[in-house]
């Protein structure tokens, strides 16, 4: 039986598309080809959001540490953010998807700079499912940077600096905490990918490559997510009050956006 949390569907989806790279090798192509594939199955997963109303998704492009990788494949995955974004804005626009990309700006090339401000711009009054793209990304940072941000300006009392952490690290324009985490490609890790966010997201891994993922592993994922327990770290009692479920749950994201007082929040004590 479900609990008294029992939510069947995530507001906010993320998922950590990995596995472009094996969908390739072993056909024998080049790794960009995965990445052109992966391009396929990021167009299937927004029109499949957009149909399921889901809130937001976020989707992990490419990581701070990727620049590690050889500077061709980066360059092809660079041109082929910009092409997605270009000839993407005009569906975006049409089933009211805003797009936003999140992470570091000031390491991307011109063109693909213009691509993103021109989608964001175009998409901006969406009122559908908010789309968003981590490029050049990094948690550890996105938390580093609003620390700093917080400390500069001295004035944040101690006791608000939770509240302000929350907004300030959501500000553009702000997410709800991550629901349901997807991973792609059989590893089980979160590779510095929004983990102040995922605080309590339900995290499903797949084996299946990223370029193979569909709309049937997407249903497979909700599926499983709708059969999770969502307790917060309560015990839930064997015959829940009617009412109490929400209640609990819209608890803990107010506190997670800094909508409660510091008082009555995690960071001051409250238990995990
Ligand atoms: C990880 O798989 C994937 C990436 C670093 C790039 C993700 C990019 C896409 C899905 C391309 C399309 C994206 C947009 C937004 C248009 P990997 O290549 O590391 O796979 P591997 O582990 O098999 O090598």
């Amino acid at each position: 039986m479900q609990s008294s949390l029992y939510c069947p569907f995530p507001q906010h989806v993320a998922i950590i598309m990995d596995g472009n790279g094996r969908w390739a090798t072993r056909r024998g192509l080049d790794r960009s080809l995965g990445h052109r594939a992966g391009a396929r199955s990021v167009r299937d997963v927004v029109e499949a959001a957009v149909e399921k109303c889901i809130s937001v998704l976020t989707l992990y492009a490419f990581s701070a540490d990727n620049w590690r990788r050889p500077r061709r494949e980066v360059a092809a995955l660079m041109r082929l953010f910009e092409r997605y974004l270009m000839t993407e804005t005009a569906n975006c626009i049409a089933y009211g998807v805003r797009v936003n990309v999140i992470g570091r700006r000031d390491r991307l090339n011109c063109p693909l700079l213009e691509a993103i401000e021109h989608v964001e711009r175009r998409t901006q009054d969406g009122r559908g499912t908010h789309l968003r793209l981590a490029v050049d990304y990094s948690a550890r940072a996105a938390i580093l940077s609003t620390v700093q941000q917080l400390v500069r300006e001295k004035t944040v009392h101690a006791t608000d600096f939770l509240a302000r952490m929350n907004r300030t690290i959501h500000s553009d324009p702000p997410a709800p905490p991550v629901d349901l985490l997807i991973r792609t490609g059989g590893e089980r890790r979160l590779s510095d990918f929004l983990l102040w966010e995922c605080a309590y997201a339900e995290l499903v891994f797949t084996d299946r490559l990223w370029p193979d993922f569909d709309d049937g592993d997407f249903d497979a994922a909700l599926a499983e997510f709708a059969r999770r327990d969502r307790r917060y770290g309560r015990v839930i009692p064997s015959t829940p009050a009617p009412t109490s479920g929400a209640g609990v749950e819209q608890d803990v994201v107010a506190e997670y956006q800094g909508t409660v007082s510091d008082e009555s929040s995690v960071g001051a004590g409250r238990a995990y």
